[in-house]
């Protein structure tokens, strides 16, 4: 408590001092100057496109909190920048592809899942905390095709790292006081969450390091079977470790992965079923428009051309919730750049305000309004909106859309199909605002799921074709060439 404190006289303090010295200059654009960095927010959809599409626009901000997540060694995807991010995304890219994300195998994956989740609920019966519900089954499929790893829904190692994984995102929220300013990690480490921080790390990569040991005893360099094998064989090749391909480096990526897929998977998902139990009468046309196509088959990623309510449904919730307004900011690291006759001065923090754009009264009508029908024309079929920006745009866009939306459109429906989503009688008043964080989720609910009809028989069929399909299972190799692009991309 001294310590946290402590910690705010000397912001208060730092932050009226600063005020005073720096001041904008004439043509900055709309934004502010925090602790003499200055902090610009794109608010339009058009600027932020054109932005997001330029490198100059593509740095990371290498903050010390950032470096020592790393062991200061390489920073992965997330938080990397320049020649080495560039390689590593692609590396990933390319990988996630030859494994099949968004082809038969990934589906098989999530629908696994989405069949246990839906086992789970059941059988749970009664009101239920929309926790950390949909964290293990969101996390299962891209941890399988990354690292060929599954956990039970409640494997104790796993509900540790979910609830670790929790309690950090919220402290790192953008603008976090340990990246404006280290030191105060040393009056505060735990109010800062710089211990839990530090904790974090250490036990995510000690639980991918024994994963990646694992592969490595079993490796057959002629048949990779996932991410963390075509790592292994990158690493062997001459050059390796000055591309950082090595096996910290591997944890890190792994670390990165995991933790870009549990929240915001999660995150999205609990706004789906709250905003769904809130509006009974979305609901029920999904689940007309699902019996009417499907019966009591189990749903197919390629049946959502057939399914425009349920996509456009998928929409509102991207837009009504906005998990990732900021995410994580972008950087001018390397020059100032001119930018729609501003000058953004070097070093600037660059925050798109994905909220607005999904919100803006001036493109859409009644925003703070759930309203599926927004994305449905005069004929029944989805339009097609480009100002859904929940994966971002441009050179950061998402690595895992195409997983992503097959998981959302996959776990949404087939929650539908099970359950009818219900608020406890007792459920408080509704409070849609979000609850910030590196992500922004719904406030804690609790939700009733009524099952719709009979448990059905458990996916063995298509376990057992997974089985099959991976004993003969060998990733389509799709040459690598990462010599001749990395020098090019070193020199930004
Ligand atoms: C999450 O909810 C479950 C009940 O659904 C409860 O047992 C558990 O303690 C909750 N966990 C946290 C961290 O709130
Ligand atoms: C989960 O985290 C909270 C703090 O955010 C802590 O109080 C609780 O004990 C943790 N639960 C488990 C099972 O570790
Ligand atoms: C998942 O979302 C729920 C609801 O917003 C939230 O309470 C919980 O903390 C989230 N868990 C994680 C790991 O993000
Ligand atoms: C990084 O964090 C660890 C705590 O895990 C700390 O011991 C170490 O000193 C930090 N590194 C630097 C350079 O401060
Ligand atoms: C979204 O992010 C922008 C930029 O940081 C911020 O100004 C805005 O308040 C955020 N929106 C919400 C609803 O918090």
């Amino acid at each position: 408590m001294l310590e946290w404190l402590a910690a705010c006289l000397v912001v208060v303090m730092l932050v009226m001092i600063v005020r005073e010295i720096f001041r904008k200059p004439a043509n900055f654009p709309p934004g502010f100057y925090l602790f003499g960095q200055p902090v610009i927010i794109l608010r339009d959809y058009d600027l932020i496109h054109e932005a997001f599409s330029k490198t100059e626009f593509s740095g990371r901000e290498q903050t010390f909190v950032i470096q020592n997540r790393s062991f200061f060694m390489g920073n992965g995807i997330i938080f990397g920048q320049g020649g080495g991010w560039s390689l590593h995304r692609r590396f990933a890219l390319q990988q996630l592809h030859d494994l099949g994300v968004g082809r038969p195998r990934s589906e098989l994956l999530v629908q696994l899942e989405v069949d246990a989740l839906v086992r789970r609920l059941t059988a749970s019966g009664g009101d239920l905390e929309v926790n950390t519900t949909f964290c293990m089954s969101g996390c299962n499929a891209l941890l399988q095709l990354v690292a060929g790893k599954r956990y039970e829904l409640d494997d104790p190692v796993f509900a540790q790292l979910v609830n670790d994984t929790d309690r950090v995102m919220r402290l790192a929220s953008p603008g976090n006081i340990l990246s404006l300013l280290p030191w105060v990690r040393h009056l505060a480490p735990s109010a800062t969450g710089f211990r839990a921080l530090c904790a974090l790390r250490d036990t995510t990569c000690s639980l991918f390091g024994e994963i990646v040991e694992e592969h490595r005893r079993t490796l057959n360099a002629g048949k990779p079977r996932d991410y963390v094998d075509a790592f292994l064989i990158e690493m062997e090749k001459e050059g390796a470790k000055e591309k950082d391909f090595t096996k910290q480096h591997l944890e890190i990526l792994l670390m990165d992965f995991f933790q870009a897929g549990i929240e915001t998977i999660n995150s999205t998902l609990c706004w789906a079923v709250l905003l769904l139990a809130r509006h009974p009468e979305v609901q029920a046309r999904l689940h007309a428009e699902l019996d009417e196509l499907l019966g009591a088959n189990s749903l197919r990623w390629s049946d959502r051309q057939s399914l425009p309510y349920l996509q456009a449904t998928i929409n509102e919730v991207h837009r009504f919730g906005t998990v990732t307004n900021v995410s994580v900011p972008h950087f001018t690291s390397f020059q100032p750049v001119v930018f729609n006759d501003y000058v953004i001065p070097r070093n600037s923090l660059i925050l798109p305000d994905i909220y607005h754009v999904h919100h803006d009264p001036s493109y859409w009508s009644e925003p703070e309004r759930f309203r599926p029908d927004r994305f449905i024309d005069q004929s029944g079929q989805l339009v097609h909106e480009s100002r859904l920006l929940m994966f971002g745009t441009g050179r950061r866009s998402c690595l895992g859309e195409s997983l992503a939306r097959m998981e959302v459109f996959l776990f949404v429906g087939g929650l539908l199909q099970a359950f009818h989503l219900e608020l406890p009688p007792d459920a408080p008043p509704a409070d849609l605002s979000p609850q910030a964080g590196v992500t922004y989720k719904p406030r804690p609910f609790r939700l009733r799921f009524r099952p719709r009809r009979p448990a059905a028989p458990e996916l063995n069929v298509a376990a057992l074709a997974l089985r099959s399909e991976q004993n003969s299972y060998c990733i389509k190799r799709s040459s690598f060439s990462s010599k001749v692009h990395f020098k090019e991309e070193r020199e930004i």
